[in-house]
């Protein structure tokens, strides 16, 4: 905070545009914290808002229900290959909670109690709540209540730019594929494993290998444990698929969404699961096999109508394909990026890249300026149109999905710049 001693004001925003109360218009990078969708003031999402806000605004799903938030566990239902159930939460820090407390009692619930376990990927991010930490150990974020946060089984991720020197990265992939089946084969305490699907965002945009994600789900199912994928960065369409865990042909047992749900206008996030969990929580109530969890704004009627729309909008627009196709505008930029003195490594899928910014190139050195790099190409950003928030020394750019090809391109070339102009500060 001592760095920041004034915040820019965002006032108003259309399109790809945010607008402070300064008059500056920058061009949103970051899909306002990964969200956004269509861009801001999308007509069809603001009416869907306020003609759900006159009607019912918010009342509770405990003992009740309302018919956005039934729609919508429609809609997701469908949607997802393998899913029955939906639970509703609303932030998706909330719906890994949710996740790993259906997956803990999932074995209590059909009597295996020695199955207490959880394994992860190492440097995965799930939120900042306490469950989400322990299962997402990120030291730089989290350090600090390690001791709080409970142990989990910990797995190597291949991160291709910064694999150990004596393994080729094909290698490297069945060290850690084969260090899970150890654990797995040898412990059969372990209740789930938790990843996020297709890559780590927040770790650095570690893009999993083809094929990495489908054998985790085969060694998951080979061993009995459950497989709880996070797909609340990555899924929507991020990647570059609705959803990501059908591209890795990993259908999860447990799958967690959140951020482009509402397409970015409004708080929700949702857990679903299959029918096997599902039944394990059904029973007399003295059993107390339910689910104790809820939250004030579960199933929320404006979030629920708003995703509606939100999910009406991606098949009218073909909003998949459109990804697809506007994503390649990232590909003409690999080279002017790559040259640049500072870059060390460009990772990109879909409408996600992570540039990682190094001090010495050949011997991959990170950098380590006196000031935040985030702050650093913050202000850089400003200077250059455009919003830009980096994740430790990876320049992140995560535009709204909807962006058009020039918007795209603009935003690359004032990153381009933006990078060649912070290099003197962080050197
Ligand atoms: C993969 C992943 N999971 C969970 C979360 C937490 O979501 P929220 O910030 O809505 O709590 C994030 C947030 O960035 C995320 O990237």
């Amino acid at each position: 905070m001592k760095e920041w001693d004034a915040f820019n004001e965002i006032v108003k925003a259309k399109g790809m545009w945010l607008t402070d109360s300064n008059g500056n218009n920058l061009l949103d990078g970051v899909a306002s914290m990964w969200c956004n969708v269509w861009g801001h003031s999308k007509p069809e999402l603001i009416n869907a808002i306020t003609k759900q806000s006159k009607k019912l605004q918010h009342s509770s799903m405990f003992n009740l229900t309302n018919e956005p938030a039934e729609k919508l566990a429609e809609n997701l239902v469908k949607m997802s290959p393998g899913m029955h159930k939906v639970f509703y939460s609303d932030n998706g820090s909330s719906a890994m909670e949710i996740a790993i407390k259906i997956a803990l009692q999932y074995w209590n619930n059909i009597g295996e109690m020695k199955k207490t376990k959880i394994a992860t990927l190492e440097n995965g991010y799930h939120g900042d709540t306490f469950g989400a930490m322990s299962v997402g150990y990120v030291p730089e974020f989290f350090s600090k209540f390690k001791k709080q946060l409970f142990p989990t089984i910990q797995i190597p991720v291949p991160n291709k730019y910064r694999i150990p020197k004596e393994y080729s990265y094909f290698d490297y992939q069945n060290f850690c594929l084969d260090k899970i089946e150890n654990q797995f084969s040898k412990d059969d305490k372990i209740a789930a494993f938790v990843m996020e699907s297709g890559a780590q965002v927040a770790g650095g945009v570690i893009i999993f290998p083809k094929g990495f994600q489908r054998k985790i789900s085969k060694i998951c199912k080979k061993y009995n444990v459950l497989l709880v994928l996070d797909e609340i960065a990555t899924g929507f369409g991020r990647l570059g698929s609705m959803i990501q865990y059908t591209e890795q042909k990993s259908i999860p047992d447990i799958v967690a969404y959140g951020k482009m749900l509402t397409g970015g206008y409004l708080t929700m996030a949702a857990t679903l699961t299959s029918k096997k969990i599902y039944d394990s929580f059904l029973g007399e109530f003295y059993d107390w096999k339910h689910l104790f969890h809820g939250h004030t704004f579960t199933g929320n009627p404006l979030s629920s109508a708003v995703a509606n729309e939100n999910l009406r909008l991606y098949q009218k627009n073909n909003l998949i394909k459109k990804i697809q196709k506007t994503s390649k505008v990232f590909e003409e930029y690999y080279e002017e990026i790559a040259e640049i003195e500072t870059v060390g490594d460009i990772r990109h899928k879909g409408m996600l890249m992570g540039i990682e910014i190094v001090k010495d190139k050949k011997n991959k050195i990170p950098i380590r300026p006196k000031k935040s790099i985030n702050k650093i190409f913050f202000e850089e950003g400003k200077k250059h149109g455009i919003y830009l928030r980096t994740l430790g020394n990876i320049v992140m750019l995560v535009p709204p999905l909807a962006i058009s090809e020039e918007e795209l391109g603009l935003l690359l070339n004032r990153t381009i710049n933006t990078i060649k102009s912070a290099q003197n500060q962080i050197l």
